[in-house]
């Protein structure tokens, strides 16, 4: 084959052969298709599509590009993605709640890149801990105390992480096959038997409107089932931040706060939902199978969560860091908050420092936002509804253009908006 005709038929619609495809990732993978050859065909791919067989096959290509996972367990295995959003802190708070039911969690994640957080990032504001792990040692903290959150090892997938660094630099990320294929290869390769897919929806997330969560969610559950992994997607809403902490240690805290059985309703809620198609997804759900409320409210998640912690260096009753700087946006009218938008909350934490611009920089552990008033809640003129911290002050700024507009304050109660929108299997 040559770059250049597969580039030309997805460009002038054709759907590309099986044949094509797997070579095209191959010789990518290897450096002899060029970065702006795959460049012009992942815009080929964003503006043409790619249909069922197309997606399916480009997923099998970036699972053979490395290796594949065989994290076994005594216990059935589940795993869950997030597509992404703001103040999304519930995997701290699901992965030790299902093992706590039962079931073994290895859940291999990724760093935040844009407004939207990453999971690893949020943990690494405990002091000690760590996110990369070997194979074996996950395997061992599988079995010991059922719940591993851990750096994705190089070998997984390395088709999509040079595809997906590409993607990021030209524009090409919005397309339904080429996330689809994306995030199921990763997970594929990760070896799970069941997978749960949180697919955001809202100003926060990748997917904007609901026919397109539901597009994205139905080509990620055909994906799951064709590689015989049990599969379900949950839509949730992401048009304002879940919780009130947007960040990371900040999000530790809250995550720590509902462990312990209280913190923000919306984020147990969310998490027992997800908890119960889990528990699905692994076969532990007939009667005499337990009730994830109840668990999260006995306590043992919490046990769980500072078994997972401490078995991977770190100290869960250690401080968390705090920002050096803490600004106050206040309420300029008296009234009911009607909007509080996720994505201009997430790119001012972003701009505090929470996340970063670049794969290699660093994050500020300390960095973000606290809520003060939510949708729906009732304030007073010259009330605090936004907390900013950073430790760089001249953030400031660029993080309060960010939020112009962000929050609005009615004289009328907003409608409620439900948090699940649709599952999907
Ligand atoms: N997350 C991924 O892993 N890949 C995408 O393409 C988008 C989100």
């Amino acid at each position: 084959f040559a770059a250049v005709d597969v580039i030309r038929a997805k460009r002038d619609a054709e759907p590309l052969s099986d044949a094509q495809i797997d070579w095209i990732v191959d010789a990518y993978t290897r450096g002899v298709v060029a970065e702006e050859q795959m460049a012009a065909l992942a815009m080929a791919v964003c503006l043409r599509g790619m249909d069922e067989r197309e997606t399916a096959r480009l997923t099998a290509a970036m699972i053979s590009s490395g290796e594949r996972l065989e994290l076994r367990s005594e216990r059935p295995t589940v795993d869950k993605h997030s597509t992404g959003g703001v103040g999304d802190k519930i995997t701290l708070v699901l992965a030790p709640l299902v093992a706590a039911c039962g079931a073994a969690v290895p859940q291999l994640s990724g760093r935040g890149l844009g407004h939207t957080g990453g999971t690893l990032d949020k943990l690494e504001s405990i002091p000690g801990w760590q996110a990369d792990m070997s194979t074996s040692r996950i395997a061992g903290q599988l079995a010991e105390v059922g719940a591993v959150v851990a750096a994705a090892t190089e070998g997984i997938a390395p088709a999509d992480r040079k595809l997906y660094a590409l993607r990021d630099v030209t524009g090409t990320v919005e397309s339904v096959p080429l996330i689809a294929s994306s995030i199921m290869s990763k997970k594929i390769a990760e070896g799970a038997a069941g997978l749960l897919l949180d697919v955001k929806v809202g100003s926060g997330a990748f997917m904007k409107t609901r026919p397109q969560a539901a597009e994205l969610a139905d080509a990620l559950v055909r994906i799951g089932r064709a590689h015989g992994v049990r599969t379900t997607a949950v839509l949730s809403d992401m048009s304002t931040p879940l919780g009130r902490a947007v960040g990371n240690a900040v999000e530790v805290a809250e995550a720590v706060d509902v462990l312990r059985g209280g913190g923000p309703p919306d984020v147990a809620e969310l998490t027992v939902v997800l908890a119960r198609e889990m528990l699905s997804l692994a076969g532990i759900d007939g009667p005499d199978a337990p009730d994830p409320a109840a668990v999260l409210s006995s306590g043992a998640a919490h046990a769980v969560w500072q078994d997972m912690i401490r078995a991977q260096g770190g100290d869960p009753d250690a401080e968390l860091p705090r920002a050096r700087e803490v600004h106050l946006v206040e309420a300029e009218r008296s009234g009911v908050v009607a909007e509080l938008d996720a994505f201009a909350v997430g790119v001012a934490a972003w701009r505090l420092g929470a996340g970063r611009a670049r794969r290699e920089d660093p994050v500020a552990h300390a960095a973000g936002v606290r809520c003060l008033a939510r949708r729906g809640e009732r304030v007073q003129r010259g009330q605090p509804i936004l907390e900013l911290h950073t430790d760089n002050p001249e953030s400031l700024p660029s993080a309060l253009d960010a939020l112009a507009g962000a929050v609005s304050v009615g004289a009328a109660e907003p409608d409620r908006q439900p948090l699940v929108l649709d599952i999907r299997r």
